[in-house]
């Protein structure tokens, strides 16, 4: 091995990684990049494929191929896994590292363009049930060619690290890049991974091809979405009937959700601005959600497997949610324990749980008029 590398155990994976990654706080990208923190976003990519059981999986943005090597070694499945990277040098410390890890039998390492690989698998028996994109930045330019190359029934995963674009900071680019506008706004993260869906549904849709969430978690600076993807134009028409749009106003903090934007608030008529085209369906299956998030309790992965089953019972909930803190700060309030306010909202009669995108946040089927009333209660309460 050259100098300049080490070696690092991930999971139960043993990977030859550049030495600096592990120290540097940005991960560099010459000669070949690895990211260790990123460890959480491969844990559930694990348990996913351990749940769902995939044939076979791509991992189409490989790098020296921390996640394929780590899901054909740890999922229990006997997945076959194929790495794509266009990066030369990578491609090398992939296939070292399928053979430290006694997978390489199960392994294909590939130098190429994602894109160009994606669609020249354009026979149906070269399809995949697993692919997975996970670039630096936007998966964009990449979700039309994953969905092409993805097996019926089959799952999709990306990760976007484009953060701020999907979180309102730049909203002529969120325009450009994804078709949809993402007005700042108290529930901005799950707006974001909303938006990333509808995104999906328009490549998708390009083909007659319709996706559905089997789960997108929100974690550091980016977002991860798994699809499942079903083929046709029926399924594909059912995806986009799915798509709105959410509304916060800004004047009396009411929020809305539905199939159209709207330009004023049907509370107070100020002028408001509308998230979307976003999907407002829902963003769980609940049996993959469960038993990857059992994987990882079972294996040692604590903070995987809580952002894993956090996200049990989302759909039951509108898509948009309440920070306590900023209800808190305009009521002039001390900010008072989530649990605290959920218990006011449950005896008040309304149903709540914890906003796994946002910090400090519930989601609920009460009005704003009714989350102010239970944060002024709790305020009160003695702690
Ligand atoms: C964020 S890294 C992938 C990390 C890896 N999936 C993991 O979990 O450790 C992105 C990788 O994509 C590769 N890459 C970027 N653009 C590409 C393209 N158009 N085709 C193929 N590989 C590409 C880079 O060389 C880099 O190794
Ligand atoms: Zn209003």
């Amino acid at each position: 091995m050259p100098t300049g590398f080490t070696t690092t155990l991930e999971g139960r994976t043993e990977l030859r990684v550049p030495a600096g990654s592990l120290t540097s706080r940005a991960p560099e990208t010459f000669p070949v990049f690895f990211n260790p923190a990123a460890r959480l976003n491969r844990d559930v990519s694990v348990a996913v494929v351990a749940a769902t059981r995939p044939r076979d999986f791509l991992d189409v943005l490989a790098g020296i191929g921390a996640r394929g090597v780590r899901v054909a070694k740890e999922a229990g499945a006997e997945t076959a896994v194929t790495m794509v990277d266009f990066n030369r040098r990578a491609v090398p410390y992939a296939s070292r590292n399928a053979r430290r890890n006694g997978v390489a039998g199960r392994c294909e390492v590939v130098h190429d363009e994602a894109n160009r690989y994606l669609y020249s698998r354009f026979r149906r028996d070269e399809k995949f049930d697993a692919v997975d994109v996970d670039p630096f930045g936007s998966p964009a330019p990449y979700l039309q060619a994953a969905l092409v190359a993805s097996a019926e029934g089959g799952t999709l995963s990306f990760t976007a690290t484009d953060a701020a674009v999907l979180c309102g900071v730049y909203p002529a680019v969120s325009v450009r890049r994804y078709g949809s506008r993402t007005p700042r706004s108290e529930f901005i993260h799950e707006t974001a991974v909303r938006v990333l869906v509808a995104f999906a549904v328009a490549m998708g849709g390009i083909n007659d091809i319709g996706v559905s969430p089997l789960l997108a978690h929100s974690t550091l600076h980016y977002f991860r979405v798994y699809l499942k993807v079903t083929r046709g134009g029926k399924a594909a028409d059912a995806s986009r009937g799915l798509l709105g749009y959410v509304t916060q106003c800004d004047a009396c903090y009411f929020r809305f959700a539905g199939d159209g934007p709207l330009s004023n608030c049907p509370k107070c008529d100020a002028r408001v601005r509308s998230a979307g085209p976003l999907w407002t369906g829902n963003l769980c299956s609940r049996k993959v959600v469960t038993q990857a998030g059992e994987f990882c309790a079972a294996s040692g992965w604590k903070d995987s497997s809580e952002t894993l089953l956090s996200l049990v019972g989302i759909d039951d909930f509108p898509p948009l949610s309440y920070s306590l803190e900023r209800v808190a700060s305009r009521l002039r309030v001390p900010s008072s324990p989530v649990e605290r306010v959920m218990a006011r909202l449950r005896s008040a009669g309304f149903r709540c749980m914890k906003q796994p995108y946002e910090y400090l946040s519930v989601k609920t089927d009460a009005g704003y008029g009714d989350v102010e009333k239970a944060v002024r209660e709790a305020s009160r309460a003695p702690v």
